[in-house]
């Protein structure tokens, strides 16, 4: 009931959770400790989680069923294809990418999921107002991430606010590994246009 089966068809978010609500969606949740703390601290939205890991997706599902979070939901799937397929167009209310693959590399760069192609996927599957929220630990990708989303004219640039109980992100498993190295931590937030068209 918790693991939703990945589908081709869009999903009808009220019947999936039996209530309508604001639906924030996660791309790579890890373990998952950070999504189940956010849906525990935020009973009134709805998450989506979506994770290629077995062992992390395992561990969710744990966590959902011992602190019984009635508003999270898993999908063991490619978060692209769960994006285009699944994902009614206008429908989200936040997006959350927590410290994605930061391939070091420069010749790896190109293997980052945040790219110009998925955030504007991203942008299509939000509704106006929706928002988006990074984290990385790693500066390069920062500056890659403020990059692309700051060149989406359909994205306005956000200060990442603690006031709000969503964007306060609760730190990560990978992140806390990042800061016993010694990394910074990124937060990169931006918001669709509420009237929905680009801007020069
Ligand atoms: C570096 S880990 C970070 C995990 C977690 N957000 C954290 O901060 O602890 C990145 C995660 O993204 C997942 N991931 C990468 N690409 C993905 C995709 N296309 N769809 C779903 N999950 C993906 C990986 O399996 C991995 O668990």
């Amino acid at each position: 009931m918790f693991g939703v089966p990945y589908q081709r068809q869009p999903v009808d978010f009220a019947k999936l959770f039996g209530r309508e609500s604001r639906v924030i969606l996660e791309i790579g949740f890890g373990m998952g400790e950070t999504t189940a703390r956010l849906a525990a601290s935020c009973p009134d939205a709805d998450f989506i989680g979506v994770e290629v890991h077995t062992p992390g997706v395992g561990a969710l599902l744990k966590s959902i069923g011992e602190e019984k979070l009635s508003n999270l939901r898993i999908v063991k799937h490619d978060a692209v294809e769960v994006l285009q397929d699944m994902i009614p167009d206008g429908s989200l209310y936040g997006v959350h990418i927590f410290f994605p693959d930061p391939w070091h590399k420069a010749r790896h760069h190109k293997r980052r999921l945040i790219q110009p192609p998925l955030v504007a996927l991203i942008v299509k599957k939000l509704a106006n107002g929706g928002y988006l929220h990074c984290a990385t630990d790693w500066e390069n990708y920062a500056d890659q991430i403020k990059d692309v989303l700051g060149r989406t004219s359909s994205l306005v640039m956000a200060p990442a606010s603690r006031q709000n109980p969503l964007l306060a992100r609760p730190a990560t498993k990978f992140e806390a590994r990042g800061v016993r190295l010694g990394h910074g931590v990124w937060d990169v937030i931006a918001i669709k246009r509420s009237d929905g068209k680009a801007h020069a």
